[in-house]
């Protein structure tokens, strides 16, 4: 019998102990440091390493940023991007077109490398004074997010074009990094050869802005509504209220997650425009998203 007690207070005792080994920690809000970042090229995976193993192998900086998603500056513990990207790809990750960035809300941003060549770019894991890791996203009706395992983040305080370029480059909860090209990655959101040079430019448009949070014919992030199929916003939307919905969605939708395009754009009603153009081509050419393998 006090055997059988004892026995039972060493398994009380070890599951403590177990449940403090993943929970008890006192960083993060839940454990990531076990969470298994993915590097992919072309579809394959060639590396999976752990916050922990990326703790070990880079050295950390401090970096001051102006935090885009809450308009005001702020300091991350970062690891630079370009050297991740050498550690893990191998040098010839400059050579690919493009990379893409899957995070665990859906969210799937698609970045030219060229970006990664003309400006530096950072991996944060924390806060620099280590409070838990989330961010009150003004951008999303100030919803908390969770920003890790990783956020990508840029060296923007004296760089009035990466300002410009708003938060869509700046994926947070990244568990996924892969090379590719955006042709093979993307072949059904390309506006058909025909398409005005207008709805060309708002395709370009569409990559940069929108794309990241939703799918045309299936391709791009899961984060909300599929635009194009089976019936296309243009369709049942009043193009007076789509230009609202690009460019000011709250004023359509009350606590809508949807952020409106960066004010900071240059020339944002012809960019919306051309954004508009293009969603009309792509509503000529429709195909069944079950075809596409988006993972
Ligand atoms: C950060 C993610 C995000 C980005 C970026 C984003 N959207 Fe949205 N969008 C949403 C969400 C979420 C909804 C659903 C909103 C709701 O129901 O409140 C939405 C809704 C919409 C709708 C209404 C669809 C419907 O059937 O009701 C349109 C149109 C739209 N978005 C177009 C765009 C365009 C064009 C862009 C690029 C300029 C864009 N969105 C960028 C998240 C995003």
């Amino acid at each position: 019998m006090s055997n059988r007690i004892s026995r039972n207070f060493r398994n009380i005792f070890l599951t403590l102990i177990a449940i403090c080994g993943n929970v008890c920690l006192p960083a993060p809000a839940f454990s990531q440091s076990d969470i298994g970042i993915e590097f992919k090229d072309k579809g394959q995976i060639v590396k999976t390493l752990t916050l922990s193993e990326l703790a070990t192998a880079f050295p950390a900086v401090s970096l001051k940023i102006f935090e885009i998603h809450e308009k005001k500056d702020h300091i991350y513990k970062a690891y630079p991007a370009r050297a991740l990207f050498d550690k893990t790809f191998g040098k010839e990750w400059k050579k690919a077109e493009e990379i893409v960035f899957i995070s665990m809300d859906g969210y799937q941003a698609s970045i030219p490398v060229t970006k990664f060549l003309s400006h530096d770019a950072y991996f944060a894991f924390a806060h620099d004074d280590d409070s838990p890791f989330t961010m009150t996203n003004i951008l999303q009706n100030n919803e908390v997010v969770q920003l890790g395992p990783l956020y990508l983040i840029w060296d923007n305080m004296k760089s009035k074009v990466l300002l410009q370029d708003g938060a869509s480059d700046m994926p947070y909860q990244v568990k996924s990094i892969e090379l590719t090209t955006f042709a093979t990655r993307f072949p059904n959101l390309s506006p058909p050869a025909k398409a005005s040079a207008e709805a060309q430019l708002g395709f370009l448009h569409f990559r940069k802005y929108c794309m990241a949070c939703h799918m045309i014919n299936g391709e791009g992030g899961g984060k909300a509504p599929e635009l194009n199929y089976p019936t296309s916003v243009v369709e049942y939307i009043k193009p007076k209220y789509l230009t609202r919905w690009i460019e000011n969605p709250s004023s359509i939708r009350h606590n809508t997650l949807m952020p409106g395009l960066a004010q900071e754009i240059p020339n944002r009603a012809k960019v919306t425009k051309e954004i508009i153009e293009y969603l009309k081509a792509m509503s000529t050419t429709k195909r069944s998203p079950k075809r596409q393998d988006i993972h």
